[in-house]
C-alpha cells in the first residue's frame, strides 16, 4: 500500500500546522485536515491573516500548499474512506466529570475518531495517535476499530508531537526527535517504516526513535512532566531568592551552566500556561494513582502545586502593592497569551491574575497583541464561573474590564502594570517616559523579567521582579 492520501481528524494547534508541513515536505501526497467545526475549517480556508491558528511562517506554507495538496474540510466520511493514513490530532482535555473527574484525559474525542475511522472504512488503515494519550490508550482505538469494523485490518501507531507554541514550525522542521510506537508484528513493522518514510524527508535518521507503542505514548507524558518540573523548580527557587537578596536570574545562568542541567527551561515567570503541561501531569498523576503509585502521583502533583502558588504571590504581590485598596486601583496586564508568539490563551497565568484581581474588587486593562477580545471576555467568563461568580455579579466584575488595542493606553490609565507574557514589543521600549505617564502609585510587576529593575527603582518606581529583591 502506497500512501497517496493522509487525513488528519483535528485541525487546530497540533493538527494544522503539523500537516501543513507534512503537505510542504511531501508535495505527492493529498493532505486533508478534518474537523467538526465548521466555522474553523472555513477559516483555515480563509483569509491568510486569520488562520485559527497564529504561528510565526506558518501562514507563508499554508499560501504554498493550500489547494495544492493540502485541504481543510469536514467531509470526515470521504475523507476516511479515500486515505491510507489518518492521524488523530483532537484534543483531549482533562475529564470535568465521571471517573479520574479533575485529572484523567477525557477520550470522548478520540473514541469518537475511532469509531468513525471504523465506520466509513472500506480498506485498511494506518491510524496515528497524534494526540498526547495516556499509556495503554492504543488497546482501547484497537477495539473499537475492530468492534465497529470486521472486514478491514487497522494498525494503530503513537506518534505523539513534541512541538511548541510559537515555535511550531521550526521545531516541526528540526524536531529533536520524533517517536514512532508500534506493533512488533509484520504488519505494525510495514505501519512503522511508512510513517518513517514520510519524517525521514527532512528529518535525520538518527532523530527517528522507533519505541513500543507504551514508552511513545508514556514518552510525551513524560517528556512534558519534566519541562514543567524545571519551571516550577525554578519558580520554587524565586520564592527564596526574595527572602534571601540572591537574583533569581544569577541563579539560573550558574545553575544552567552545568552541562548535565543545561540551559533551557529555567526562565522563572509567573507560572506556566499552555493547554498541555497541567493536564498531562494531572493525566500522570492519574495513572500513576490508578497503579496505586502514591508517592509518585503526589511528587508530580507537587508540580502543579508550585505552579498555582507561583501565580497567587503575583496576586498577594497586587494586594500588597496597593495596600489591599483593589476597588480603588486599576490594574493593566500586557500579555494574555500563555507566552509569546502564539495567540492561544489556554491555561494562561493572566487569566488567573486578571479573575483574582478583579474578583477582590479592581479595575482591569488588556492589551495583548494576538488574542481577540473576544477569547478574553470568554476566559475571563470561565474564570469567574470557575469561582462560583455567575450572573448578574459576573456581569456587573466584566464591565470593570476594558481590552485596549495599544499598550501604552492600558498602561498609563493604570495605577498598577503587569507584565505576563513575554512578547519581542514589550522588550526595549521606552517603557520609563511611559510609566512616568502611569496614575499613582506608578506601580510596575515584572513577571517575566524582561525590564530593567535596577534602573526603574534607582528613579523612584515601585516595582516587584520575579525572584530579585
Ligand atoms: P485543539 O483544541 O487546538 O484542536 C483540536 C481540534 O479537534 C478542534 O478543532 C476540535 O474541533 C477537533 N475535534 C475534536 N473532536 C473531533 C472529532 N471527533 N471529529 C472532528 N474534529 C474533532 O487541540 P490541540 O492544541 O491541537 O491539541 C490536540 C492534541 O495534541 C492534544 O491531545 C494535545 O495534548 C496534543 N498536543 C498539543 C500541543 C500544542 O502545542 N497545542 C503540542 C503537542 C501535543
Ligand atoms: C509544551 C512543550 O514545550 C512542547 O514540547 C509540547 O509539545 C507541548 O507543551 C504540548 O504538549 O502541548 P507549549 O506549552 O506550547 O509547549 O510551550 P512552552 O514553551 O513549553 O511553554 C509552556 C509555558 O511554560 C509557557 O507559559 C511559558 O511561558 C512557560 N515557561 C517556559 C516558563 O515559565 N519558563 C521557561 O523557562 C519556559
Amino acid at each position: 500500500m502506497k500512501i497517496k492520501n493522509i487525513a488528519c481528524i483535528g485541525a487546530g494547534f497540533v493538527g494544522g500546522p503539523t500537516m501543513a508541513v507534512i503537505a510542504l515536505k511531501c508535495p505527492e501526497i493529498k493532505v486533508t485536515v478534518l474537523d467538526s467545526n465548521e466555522s474553523k475549517i472555513n477559516s483555515w480556508n480563509g483569509n491568510l491573516d486569520k488562520l485559527p491558528v497564529y504561528e510565526p511562517g506558518l501562514s507563508e506554507i499554508i499560501a504554498k500548499v493550500r489547494n495544492k495538496n493540502l485541504f481543510f474540510s469536514t467531509d470526515i466520511k470521504n475523507t476516511i474512506n479515500n486515505s491510507e493514513m489518518i492521524f488523530m490530532a483532537v484534543n483531549t482535555p482533562t475529564k470535568d466529570k465521571g471517573l479520574g473527574k479533575g485529572y484523567a484525559a477525557d477520550l470522548s474525542n478520540i473514541e469518537k475518531c475511532a469509531k468513525e475511522i471504523g465506520k466509513y472504512s472500506n480498506s485498511d488503515k494506518i491510524v496515528i495517535e497524534k494526540s498526547t494519550l495516556p499509556v495503554k490508550t492504543a488497546e482501547k482505538v484497537k477495539q473499537i476499530l475492530n468492534q465497529s469494523n470486521k472486514k478491514n485490518h487497522f494498525e494503530v501507531l503513537s506518534n505523539p508531537e513534541f512541538l511548541a507554541e510559537g515555535t511550531a514550525i521550526n521545531d516541526l522542521f528540526k524536531s529533536d526527535r520524533v517517536i514512532i510506537g508500534g506493533d512488533n508484528s509484520d504488519t505494525g513493522k510495514v505501519a512503522i517504516a511508512k510513517l518513517k518514510e514520510i519524517y525521514q524527508r527532512w528529518i535525520p535518521i538518527n532523530k527517528i526513535l522507533l519505541t513500543n507503542v507504551w514508552s511513545s505514548e508514556l514518552s510525551k507524558l513524560v517528556s512534558n512532566a519534566m519541562l514543567a518540573q524545571r519551571i516550577s523548580s525554578i519558580n520554587s527557587i524565586s520564592s527564596i531568592c526574595e527572602k534571601t537578596g540572591a537574583d533569581i536570574l544569577e541563579i539560573a545562568n550558574a545553575v544552567g551552566m552545568d552541562k548535565r542541567i543545561g540551559p533551557e527551561f529555567l526562565k522563572p515567570s509567573i507560572g506556566f500556561g499552555g493547554s498541555c503541561f497541567k493536564k498531562d501531569i494531572l493525566n500522570l498523576v492519574y495513572i500513576a494513582r490508578t497503579y496505586d503509585l502514591n508517592e509518585v502521583a503526589d511528587y508530580w502533583e507537587s508540580v502543579i502545586l508550585i505552579n498555582n502558588y507561583q501565580t497567587n504571590r503575583v496576586s498577594d504581590k497586587i494586594k500588597e502593592f496597593l495596600n489591599g485598596e483593589l476597588n480603588k486601583n486599576t490594574i493593566s496586564i500586557l500579555g494574555w497569551a500563555f507566552k509569546k508568539n502564539t495567540n492561544d490563551s489556554r491555561e494562561s497565568a493572566s487569566i488567573q491574575i486578571a479573575s483574582n484581581s478583579l474578583i477582590s474588587g479592581g479595575s482591569i486593562n488588556i492589551f495583548d497583541p494576538m488574542v481577540s477580545k473576544d477569547k478574553i471576555y470568554d476566559d475571563i467568563n470561565r474564570a469567574l464561573v470557575k469561582n462560583k461568580i455567575f450572573k448578574p455579579k459576573a456581569d456587573k466584575l466584566i464591565s470593570k474590564v476594558k481590552i485596549y488595542n495599544n499598550k501604552y493606553d492600558a498602561v498609563i490609565e493604570s495605577n498598577l502594570s503587569v507584565f505576563c507574557t513575554e512578547w519581542d514589543e514589550f522588550k526595549n521600549m521606552d517603557w520609563i517616559r511611559i510609566f512616568q505617564n502611569m496614575k499613582e502609585p506608578k506601580t510596575i510587576i515584572d513577571g517575566r523579567n524582561i525590564l530593567n529593575k535596577e534602573e526603574l527603582s534607582e528613579i523612584g518606581f515601585k516595582i516587584y521582579s520575579i525572584g530579585q529583591v
